[in-house]
């Protein structure tokens, strides 16, 4: 009988010590070192860069063709497939999206990591200082660990066109917003309000590559 209760302790001892070391390396986020910094800003700037141009140039041309009602379409046809086709021509990149937390569509919905990315620049929105350029994660899981090049968004004239005061929102405009989107959080902005962030998630095995 004692034999057995103290097997039990020790089982159960050892299950709390497995539980917290794998609890150690599941999505703890630091600052990432000196020497891997400068890595991560040279590559996820230069993919912003590259998804800023493509989709703006496929916004504008959309909107000159088709009128911004008709720009929605391809918003929500081709943000996504667009964004995804950046991160597969670059072998450093994991994933690239676009996210807030007032979001139009629910699959730019934040994770944990870009929350706390989203309350780094909120602080600073918070106090009226002028946002940072970008901000850097690096995250460490079992699964191997990862860098996020975060940088923030805010609202240009043409944006409000889609996300600004519902009043300044044409009647059309909104009409095909509520159809596709009907729990649509990304409207009410004024100009220069922060919109949220373009989170770029590089892979360290990667590095240097
Ligand atoms: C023609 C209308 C239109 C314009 C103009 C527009 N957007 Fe959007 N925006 C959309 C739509 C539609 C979506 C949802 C796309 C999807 O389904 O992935 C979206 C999504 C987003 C998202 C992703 C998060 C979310 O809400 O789902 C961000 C960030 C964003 N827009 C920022 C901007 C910024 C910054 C500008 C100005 C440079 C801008 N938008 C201009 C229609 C527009």
């Amino acid at each position: 009988m004692k034999y057995k209760r103290i097997l039990s302790i020790f089982l159960i001892a050892g299950i709390v010590v497995f539980m917290s070391s794998c609890g150690d390396r599941k999505g703890r986020v630091s600052s990432p070192p000196a020497e891997s910094v400068t890595w991560v800003i040279t590559a996820g700037e230069n993919v912003f860069r590259n998804l800023i141009t493509e989709l703006s140039h496929t916004l504008q041309q959309a909107i000159k063709n088709e009128g911004i009602a008709g720009a929605i379409d391809m918003c929500s046809v081709e943000a996504l497939p667009l964004t995804q086709k950046i991160a597969d021509a670059n072998d450093q990149i994991t994933q690239i999206k676009r996210t807030s937390y007032q979001y139009r569509n629910r699959k730019n919905k934040p994770d944990k990591y870009e929350k706390d990315a989203l309350d780094y620049f909120r602080k600073f929105v918070d106090t009226n200082v002028s946002l940072p350029s970008y901000y850097v994660q690096k995250i460490e899981q079992k699964s191997g660990d990862f860098y996020r090049y975060y940088k923030p968004l805010t609202m240009m004239p043409l944006c409000l066109n889609c996300h600004g005061m519902v009043e300044n929102i044409s009647p059309d405009v909104m009409e095909s917003l509520k159809k596709k989107y009907p729990k649509d959080k990304a409207i009410g902005y004024s100009l220069n309000d922060f919109r949220g962030v373009v989170s770029i998630s590089l892979s360290e095995s990667i590095q240097g590559y």
